[in-house]
Protein backbone atom coordinates (compact mmCIF):
# COMPACT_ATOMS: atom_id res chain seq x y z
CA UNK A 1 0.00 0.00 0.00
CA UNK A 2 1.62 3.15 -1.41
CA UNK A 3 0.53 6.05 1.35
CA UNK A 4 0.86 8.33 -1.45
CA UNK A 5 -0.88 11.04 0.46
CA UNK A 6 1.43 11.73 3.17
CA UNK A 7 2.55 15.18 3.64
CA UNK A 8 -0.35 16.55 1.64
CA UNK A 9 -3.24 15.43 3.65
CA UNK A 10 -3.75 17.66 7.02
CA UNK A 11 -5.09 17.84 10.55
CA UNK A 12 -8.38 20.11 9.97
CA UNK A 13 -7.40 21.21 13.36
CA UNK A 14 -3.95 22.42 13.98
CA UNK A 15 -2.95 21.58 10.16
CA UNK A 16 -0.10 19.30 11.17
CA UNK A 17 0.71 16.59 8.25
CA UNK A 18 -1.51 13.14 8.65
CA UNK A 19 -0.39 9.45 8.94
CA UNK A 20 -2.10 6.60 9.45
CA UNK A 21 -1.99 3.90 12.63
CA UNK A 22 -3.71 1.27 12.40
CA UNK A 23 -7.69 2.33 11.24
CA UNK A 24 -7.22 6.13 12.30
CA UNK A 25 -4.88 9.05 10.96
CA UNK A 26 -3.18 10.96 13.45
CA UNK A 27 -1.83 13.91 13.13
CA UNK A 28 1.96 15.62 14.04
CA UNK A 29 0.77 18.05 16.07
CA UNK A 30 1.50 18.69 19.79
CA UNK A 31 -2.21 17.81 20.60
CA UNK A 32 -2.11 14.14 18.00
CA UNK A 33 -5.48 14.91 16.92
CA UNK A 34 -7.01 11.18 16.03
CA UNK A 35 -9.39 10.94 13.16
CA UNK A 36 -10.84 7.26 12.98
CA UNK A 37 -11.12 5.85 9.25
CA UNK A 38 -14.62 4.14 8.79
CA UNK A 39 -15.05 0.53 7.70
CA UNK A 40 -15.02 1.40 4.17
CA UNK A 41 -11.87 3.53 4.20
CA UNK A 42 -13.08 7.18 4.43
CA UNK A 43 -12.32 9.78 6.81
CA UNK A 44 -14.06 12.69 8.74
CA UNK A 45 -12.22 15.97 7.93
CA UNK A 46 -14.92 17.91 8.10
CA UNK A 47 -14.74 21.55 10.16
CA UNK A 48 -17.20 20.56 13.47
CA UNK A 49 -20.87 21.46 12.34
CA UNK A 50 -20.29 21.06 8.63
CA UNK A 51 -20.59 17.49 7.44
CA UNK A 52 -23.95 16.90 5.87
CA UNK A 53 -24.77 19.26 3.98
CA UNK A 54 -26.36 17.72 0.34
CA UNK A 55 -26.74 14.66 2.63
CA UNK A 56 -29.92 13.73 1.15
CA UNK A 57 -30.20 9.74 0.87
CA UNK A 58 -32.80 9.62 -2.02
CA UNK A 59 -30.50 12.07 -3.97
CA UNK A 60 -27.26 9.93 -3.61
CA UNK A 61 -29.38 6.55 -4.67
CA UNK A 62 -30.47 8.39 -7.57
CA UNK A 63 -27.72 9.53 -8.89
CA UNK A 64 -25.28 6.85 -8.61
CA UNK A 65 -27.63 4.91 -10.00
CA UNK A 66 -28.05 7.00 -13.39
CA UNK A 67 -24.08 7.61 -13.23
CA UNK A 68 -23.09 3.93 -12.45
CA UNK A 69 -25.33 3.04 -15.58
CA UNK A 70 -22.75 5.09 -17.33
CA UNK A 71 -25.40 7.79 -18.99
CA UNK A 72 -22.46 10.46 -18.27
CA UNK A 73 -19.81 8.63 -19.36
CA UNK A 74 -18.79 10.29 -22.28
CA UNK A 75 -18.07 13.09 -19.79
CA UNK A 76 -16.20 10.99 -17.65
CA UNK A 77 -13.95 10.40 -19.90
CA UNK A 78 -13.04 13.49 -21.42
CA UNK A 79 -12.59 14.54 -17.72
CA UNK A 80 -10.36 12.41 -17.43
CA UNK A 81 -7.99 13.06 -20.86
CA UNK A 82 -8.10 16.66 -20.36
CA UNK A 83 -6.74 15.96 -17.52
CA UNK A 84 -4.22 13.78 -18.95
CA UNK A 85 -3.63 16.31 -20.82
CA UNK A 86 -2.78 18.93 -18.68
CA UNK A 87 -2.06 17.47 -15.48
CA UNK A 88 -0.29 13.94 -16.36
CA UNK A 89 0.84 11.93 -13.68
CA UNK A 90 -0.53 14.33 -11.19
CA UNK A 91 -2.15 14.01 -7.17
CA UNK A 92 -5.72 15.29 -8.12
CA UNK A 93 -8.33 16.37 -5.75
CA UNK A 94 -12.17 16.12 -6.62
CA UNK A 95 -13.63 18.90 -5.08
CA UNK A 96 -17.16 18.01 -4.37
CA UNK A 97 -16.83 14.61 -5.61
CA UNK A 98 -20.85 13.44 -4.34
CA UNK A 99 -20.63 9.72 -4.46
CA UNK A 100 -17.34 9.55 -6.42
CA UNK A 101 -17.99 8.20 -9.61
CA UNK A 102 -15.46 10.63 -11.65
CA UNK A 103 -13.42 10.41 -8.55
CA UNK A 104 -12.80 6.47 -8.98
CA UNK A 105 -12.65 7.03 -13.14
CA UNK A 106 -10.25 9.20 -12.83
CA UNK A 107 -8.37 6.87 -10.13
CA UNK A 108 -9.15 3.85 -12.23
CA UNK A 109 -7.18 5.34 -15.19
CA UNK A 110 -3.94 5.65 -12.76
CA UNK A 111 -4.52 9.12 -11.35
CA UNK A 112 -4.18 9.81 -7.56
CA UNK A 113 -7.21 11.23 -6.20
CA UNK A 114 -8.82 12.80 -3.25
CA UNK A 115 -12.36 12.56 -3.15
CA UNK A 116 -13.83 15.06 -0.77
CA UNK A 117 -17.23 15.69 -0.15
CA UNK A 118 -19.89 17.46 2.94
CA UNK A 119 -21.76 14.40 1.79
CA UNK A 120 -20.98 11.53 4.07
CA UNK A 121 -23.20 9.01 1.89
CA UNK A 122 -21.62 10.45 -0.78
CA UNK A 123 -17.91 10.23 0.63
CA UNK A 124 -18.94 6.66 1.97
CA UNK A 125 -20.26 5.24 -1.33
CA UNK A 126 -17.49 6.62 -3.31
CA UNK A 127 -14.83 4.87 -0.43
CA UNK A 128 -16.73 1.56 -0.94
CA UNK A 129 -16.08 1.28 -4.47
CA UNK A 130 -12.56 2.28 -4.21
CA UNK A 131 -12.01 0.00 -1.67
CA UNK A 132 -13.54 -3.34 -3.18
CA UNK A 133 -11.22 -2.15 -7.06
CA UNK A 134 -8.21 -1.17 -4.38
CA UNK A 135 -7.83 2.31 -6.78
CA UNK A 136 -5.31 4.80 -5.49
CA UNK A 137 -8.49 7.24 -3.68
CA UNK A 138 -9.01 8.65 -0.65
CA UNK A 139 -11.70 9.95 0.78
CA UNK A 140 -12.88 12.38 3.20
CA UNK A 141 -15.82 14.27 4.74
CA UNK A 142 -14.29 18.00 3.97
CA UNK A 143 -15.95 21.00 2.86
CA UNK A 144 -14.26 22.19 -0.44
CA UNK A 145 -13.84 25.95 1.26
CA UNK A 146 -11.57 24.36 3.91
CA UNK A 147 -9.67 21.36 2.21
CA UNK A 148 -7.56 19.33 4.84
CA UNK A 149 -4.92 19.51 2.42
CA UNK A 150 -1.13 21.36 2.94
CA UNK A 151 -1.08 24.76 0.92
CA UNK A 152 1.05 23.65 -2.53
CA UNK A 153 0.33 19.93 -2.53
CA UNK A 154 -1.97 19.11 -5.45
CA UNK A 155 -1.11 18.78 -8.95
CA UNK A 156 -4.98 19.30 -10.35
CA UNK A 157 -8.45 19.73 -8.56
CA UNK A 158 -11.42 18.45 -10.83
CA UNK A 159 -14.82 20.75 -9.89
CA UNK A 160 -17.84 18.92 -11.32
CA UNK A 161 -21.12 20.54 -10.47
CA UNK A 162 -20.21 21.45 -7.67
CA UNK A 163 -19.27 24.63 -5.47
CA UNK A 164 -15.92 26.27 -6.84
CA UNK A 165 -13.18 27.91 -3.87
CA UNK A 166 -11.23 29.51 -5.85
CA UNK A 167 -9.20 31.29 -2.79
CA UNK A 168 -9.05 27.71 -1.23
CA UNK A 169 -8.04 26.33 -4.77
CA UNK A 170 -5.29 28.47 -5.25
CA UNK A 171 -3.79 27.44 -1.94
CA UNK A 172 -3.71 23.91 -2.37
CA UNK A 173 -2.77 23.90 -5.95
CA UNK A 174 1.18 23.87 -6.57
CA UNK A 175 2.45 26.38 -8.99
CA UNK A 176 1.51 25.59 -12.69
CA UNK A 177 -1.42 23.36 -11.46
CA UNK A 178 -4.78 23.06 -12.56
CA UNK A 179 -8.09 23.45 -12.25
CA UNK A 180 -10.62 21.71 -14.50
CA UNK A 181 -14.29 23.10 -14.05
CA UNK A 182 -17.65 21.81 -15.45
CA UNK A 183 -21.40 22.50 -15.23
CA UNK A 184 -24.54 22.36 -17.61
CA UNK A 185 -24.41 23.86 -20.83
CA UNK A 186 -27.06 26.20 -21.80
CA UNK A 187 -29.29 23.36 -23.10
CA UNK A 188 -28.24 20.88 -20.67
CA UNK A 189 -31.56 18.35 -20.19
CA UNK A 190 -33.29 20.77 -22.18
CA UNK A 191 -35.54 17.75 -23.55
CA UNK A 192 -36.33 16.53 -19.43
CA UNK A 193 -37.44 20.25 -19.23
CA UNK A 194 -39.57 20.31 -22.09
CA UNK A 195 -41.82 17.22 -20.90
CA UNK A 196 -41.79 19.07 -17.27
CA UNK A 197 -42.50 22.87 -18.25
CA UNK A 198 -44.67 24.57 -21.14
CA UNK A 199 -41.75 27.39 -21.45
CA UNK A 200 -38.54 25.36 -20.77
CA UNK A 201 -35.35 28.54 -20.58
CA UNK A 202 -32.11 27.67 -21.53
CA UNK A 203 -29.66 27.39 -18.63
CA UNK A 204 -27.61 30.72 -17.83
CA UNK A 205 -23.79 30.72 -18.54
CA UNK A 206 -22.11 30.05 -14.98
CA UNK A 207 -20.96 33.40 -13.20
CA UNK A 208 -18.20 31.44 -10.90
CA UNK A 209 -15.22 31.41 -13.21
CA UNK A 210 -12.01 31.78 -11.18
CA UNK A 211 -10.64 35.66 -11.85
CA UNK A 212 -7.05 34.96 -10.34
CA UNK A 213 -6.25 32.07 -12.34
CA UNK A 214 -4.86 31.73 -16.31
CA UNK A 215 -7.75 30.40 -18.86
CA UNK A 216 -5.99 26.93 -20.59
CA UNK A 217 -8.82 26.01 -22.40
CA UNK A 218 -12.73 25.87 -22.77
CA UNK A 219 -15.46 23.62 -24.72
CA UNK A 220 -18.90 22.64 -24.54
CA UNK A 221 -19.06 18.42 -24.55
CA UNK A 222 -22.26 17.13 -25.92
CA UNK A 223 -23.75 13.46 -26.24
CA UNK A 224 -27.43 12.14 -26.62
CA UNK A 225 -28.86 9.63 -24.13
CA UNK A 226 -31.31 6.89 -24.51
CA UNK A 227 -33.47 6.87 -21.23
CA UNK A 228 -35.86 4.22 -20.37
CA UNK A 229 -38.29 4.90 -17.43
CA UNK A 230 -35.80 3.98 -14.50
CA UNK A 231 -33.13 6.51 -15.86
CA UNK A 232 -35.35 9.28 -16.81
CA UNK A 233 -36.90 9.28 -12.91
CA UNK A 234 -33.54 9.06 -11.23
CA UNK A 235 -32.18 11.66 -13.51
CA UNK A 236 -34.91 13.58 -12.68
CA UNK A 237 -34.16 13.55 -8.95
CA UNK A 238 -30.68 14.17 -9.41
CA UNK A 239 -31.29 17.66 -10.90
CA UNK A 240 -33.02 20.77 -9.03
CA UNK A 241 -36.09 20.84 -11.33
CA UNK A 242 -37.16 17.57 -8.99
CA UNK A 243 -38.04 20.22 -6.13
CA UNK A 244 -39.43 23.12 -8.45
CA UNK A 245 -41.74 21.29 -11.13
CA UNK A 246 -45.88 21.31 -10.26
CA UNK A 247 -47.38 17.93 -9.73
CA UNK A 248 -48.49 17.60 -13.93
CA UNK A 249 -45.08 17.87 -14.47
CA UNK A 250 -44.25 15.15 -12.47
CA UNK A 251 -47.21 13.26 -13.90
CA UNK A 252 -45.99 14.16 -17.75
CA UNK A 253 -42.63 12.77 -16.61
CA UNK A 254 -44.22 9.21 -14.69
CA UNK A 255 -46.32 8.76 -18.28
CA UNK A 256 -43.01 9.20 -20.37
CA UNK A 257 -41.35 5.49 -21.68
CA UNK A 258 -38.81 6.91 -23.16
CA UNK A 259 -36.97 9.83 -24.00
CA UNK A 260 -34.19 11.14 -26.07
CA UNK A 261 -31.96 13.91 -24.00
CA UNK A 262 -28.82 15.72 -24.49
CA UNK A 263 -26.02 16.46 -22.04
CA UNK A 264 -24.23 19.58 -22.73
CA UNK A 265 -21.18 20.35 -20.47
CA UNK A 266 -19.24 23.62 -20.33
CA UNK A 267 -15.70 22.61 -19.26
CA UNK A 268 -12.90 24.74 -18.47
CA UNK A 269 -9.43 24.30 -17.57
CA UNK A 270 -7.24 26.81 -15.52
CA UNK A 271 -3.74 27.10 -14.31
CA UNK A 272 -2.62 28.40 -11.05
CA UNK A 273 0.37 30.80 -12.23
C1 LIG B 1 -24.53 18.36 -7.95
S1 LIG B 1 -23.52 17.45 -6.83
C2 LIG B 1 -22.20 16.89 -7.88
C3 LIG B 1 -21.46 15.72 -7.31
C4 LIG B 1 -20.40 15.11 -8.25
N1 LIG B 1 -19.31 16.04 -8.54
C5 LIG B 1 -21.07 14.65 -9.52
O1 LIG B 1 -21.01 15.39 -10.51
O2 LIG B 1 -21.68 13.59 -9.51
C6 LIG B 1 -22.78 18.70 -5.83
C7 LIG B 1 -21.99 18.13 -4.67
O3 LIG B 1 -21.34 19.19 -4.00
C8 LIG B 1 -21.35 18.90 -2.63
N2 LIG B 1 -21.10 20.12 -1.88
C9 LIG B 1 -21.86 21.23 -1.80
N3 LIG B 1 -21.25 22.16 -1.04
C10 LIG B 1 -20.06 21.64 -0.64
C11 LIG B 1 -18.97 22.11 0.15
N4 LIG B 1 -18.98 23.32 0.69
N5 LIG B 1 -17.94 21.28 0.35
C12 LIG B 1 -17.91 20.04 -0.19
N6 LIG B 1 -18.90 19.55 -0.95
C13 LIG B 1 -19.97 20.33 -1.18
C14 LIG B 1 -22.70 18.27 -2.38
O4 LIG B 1 -22.71 17.50 -1.19
C15 LIG B 1 -22.85 17.41 -3.64
O5 LIG B 1 -22.36 16.10 -3.44
ZN1 LIG C 1 -3.94 18.25 14.74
Amino acid sequence: MEYWWINRLVCPVCGGSLTKEGGSFACSGPRRHCFDAAAEGYVNLAPPKAAGGGDDAGLVAARTAFLEAGHYRPFAERVAALMRTHCPGGVLVDAGCGEGYYTNHLASGGARVFGFDLSKRGVRHGAKVAKRAELPALYAVASVFQLPLADASVDGIVSLFAPVAEAEFLRVLKPGGVLLMAGAGAEHLLSLKRVLYDTPRPNEAREDLPRMMRQLHAETLRFTMELEPAAIQSLFAMTPYFYRTTAEGHRRLAATSHLTCEAEMDIFVFQKA
